[in-house]
């Protein structure tokens, strides 16, 4: 369906042209000054050089064929040459109404839809997911949302760690503690064992014991360095291990990410883009873009208007060993050849940025990709504590996304009780509910690229630019359409009428901005845009729902167009939170 705002600026060109100026001067935009108008038109300025004429005379010859507009109630000049608008009431009901009745509420699907891998998450195996891993999954999670209803093939990849030394530091350790187990004898040639010989409350302590060992041991160091190497080579034993640290870890990780509201499509790893190495890495030689740098392999790439030095990219270190920039490289050539992408996306800490232009650089250079094969970078900032530092925990460790889950429930908890609106029994549930939206949302409402602190008090108010605020409004409407329900009411009669006050039609004007909303979050690929936007909607609800009678209407069709325009309300606004990756309770 066409735009309310292509609509407008379709009868805006029609007058330009009928009035003899060229129709591309008949662009709109929301108006800067709300109190004098809803729209304006700012062409005639722009067209005053060109027709060396005053952009008032101009805006006089447009505004007099628009007299008759079946869209707008009000065109008005004023000086220097605007021309202010508004809309008609009858206009807005009867684009509502195609709105709802469109399956993506005005949104346009891709002309061309793409396959769009997106790279986030990026856990490590055995690590703790920690916080700096949670941003990586919430926006993530939320542009393959949007990607996906602008009609794209979005595939979501978790792109997990797990190769290299963190896998030789626990197989170490488990060596040092338990060299009783089967896998350490050499002899071992089982592939597939069955019950795994820790659980992962203990793998997530082996891992930093190991890790703190190593920097102060550097025989266990060079252990633990043998231990990788085996394992990468393919010894029955690590391998066995390996794959029992695999399934207890991603076992744990589906958990967590669950818990989020956040799933992947493809649950690749580091080391399925090992075997792709030998191959890229062969061929990189071959046609003269690695060489040999003090007994490195590398490839330059740096480029001629580089402002700051981009040292060359590192394929195989001295000793053969590959790193993480191959993994990645490898993962594309991998990527490629299973999906033929028209963009990957990297939802990843802007601190590795520098890592991503060496890639994207080599990746495109060497041939890795097709010439219209986007290579994206979204590096989101830090999440910070109160003090401006990175989040930690009271006692000043890594702070686990598990507690930070937590603590979030338990103080929504107690703001839910306190409430009393939810009996005790489902106030635990709603707690989580409401919890993930206060999560959520106090992440995504910040630009990504930013660094935010996560402020906890602020985020679980039911007041201000908050997920419960939002999720308090959309259990409000919830609340009218069951009473309207149970006072005999019908959901489906009636249609949306002109509106009665202005609040009313703010909110109408309101939700007509949805579909550029979306097409544009998706453009910028910037959730936030959409948590500002529902925000402005939930405001503008909520004025409208303390200034108008809507269950106590005594004109029927006027009660119904309340409740039909309700019903969009809350399917705008519910549409959107899913877009961000979370949902709303029945009360709160
Ligand atoms: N596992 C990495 C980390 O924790 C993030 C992976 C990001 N994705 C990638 N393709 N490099 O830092």
């Amino acid at each position: 369906m066409k735009k309310l705002m292509e609509q407008m600026a379709e009868e805006l060109s029609a007058a330009f042209e009928k009035a003899g100026y060229d129709p591309s001067y008949g662009k709109v935009t929301v108006s800067n000054r709300p109190d004098l108008c809803e729209f304006q038109c700012n062409g005639a300025m722009a067209g005053a050089k060109a027709y060396k004429k005053a952009p008032f005379m101009i805006a006089d010859d447009v505004v007099a064929y628009l007299k008759d507009s079946r869209v707008f109630s009000m065109t008005e000049v004023v000086k220097p040459g605007f021309i202010n608008l508004k809309v008609k009431g009858e206009f807005l009901a009867d684009y509502l109404k195609e709105m709802a009745a469109d399956e993506k509420l005005s949104v346009s699907a891709a002309k061309e839809p793409k396959t769009i891998i997106i790279d986030y998450g990026g856990p490590n195996v055995a690590k703790p997911l920690h916080v700096g891993h949670l941003r990586s999954a919430i926006i993530g999670e939320s542009i393959k949302r949007i990607g996906r209803f602008v009609g794209h093939k979005v595939i979501g990849d978790v792109h997990l760690g797990d190769w290299g030394l963190q896998m030789g530091l626990i197989i170490t350790e488990l060596k040092h503690r338990k060299p009783e187990l089967v896998y350490f004898d050499d002899s071992y040639t089982e592939e597939y064992p069955e019950k795994a010989p820790f659980t992962i409350s203990e793998l997530e302590e082996i891992y930093p014991c190991a890790s703190g060992k190593s920097k102060e041991d550097e025989a266990y160091r060079n252990e633990a360095l043998e231990a990788t190497h085996l394992l990468q080579q393919g010894k029955p034993g690590y391998m066995a291990l390996w794959n029992h640290i695999m399934n207890v870890s991603v076992t744990d990780l589906k958990r967590n990410y669950d818990k989020l509201n956040v799933s992947f499509d493809l649950w690749k790893k580091e080391s399925d883009a090992q075997p792709y190495i030998p191959g890229m890495v062969e061929e990189m030689k071959e046609k003269g873009f690695a060489y040999v740098d003090q007994g490195a392999l590398v490839v330059d790439v740096k480029e001629e208007n580089d402002t700051k030095e981009i040292p060359p990219c590192m394929l195989l270190k001295s000793d053969g060993a590959s790193l993480y920039t191959t993994t990645d490289l490898a993962t594309i050539v991998e990527r490629m050849k299973l999906f033929n992408p028209d963009e990957i996306l990297y939802v990843v800490d802007k601190r590795q940025e520098l890592h991503f232009i060496q890639v994207f650089r080599c990746a495109r250079k060497t041939g890795l990709v097709k010439d219209d094969t986007k290579l994206s970078f979204l590096g989101f900032g830090t999440m910070n504590g109160k003090d401006g530092k990175p989040f930690k925990t009271r006692e000043g460790g890594v702070m686990r996304l598990e507690t930070l889950i937590k603590d979030i429930n338990e103080e929504m908890f107690t703001k839910i009780v306190e409430n009393r609106s939810v009996k005790d029994k489902d106030a635990k549930e709603t707690a989580e509910i409401v919890g993930l939206s206060a999560i959520k949302y106090g992440d995504l409402s910040n630009q990504a690229t930013k660094d935010y602190i996560f402020d906890i008090d602020r985020f679980t108010s039911f007041e201000g630019n908050t997920g419960p605020y939002i999720l308090y409004t959309i259990v409000r409407i919830k609340s009218i359409l069951n009473r309207f329900k149970e006072e005999g009411g019908n959901l489906e009669a009636g249609a949306i009428l002109d509106p009665v006050n202005d609040s009313q039609k703010n909110l109408m004007l309101q939700l007509t901005g949805f579909g550029a909303t979306v097409e544009n979050a998706f453009e910028e690929k910037a959730p936030h845009k959409i948590c500002a936007y529902i925000y402005e909607v939930s405001n503008a609800f909520n004025s409208f729902y303390h200034e108008t009678k809507i269950l106590s209407e005594e004109n029927e069709a006027q009660k119904a167009s309340f409740i039909q325009l309700l019903k969009l309300t809350k399917k705008v606004l519910e549409t959107c939170i899913d877009l961000l990756g979370f949902s709303a309770p029945d009360r709160m």
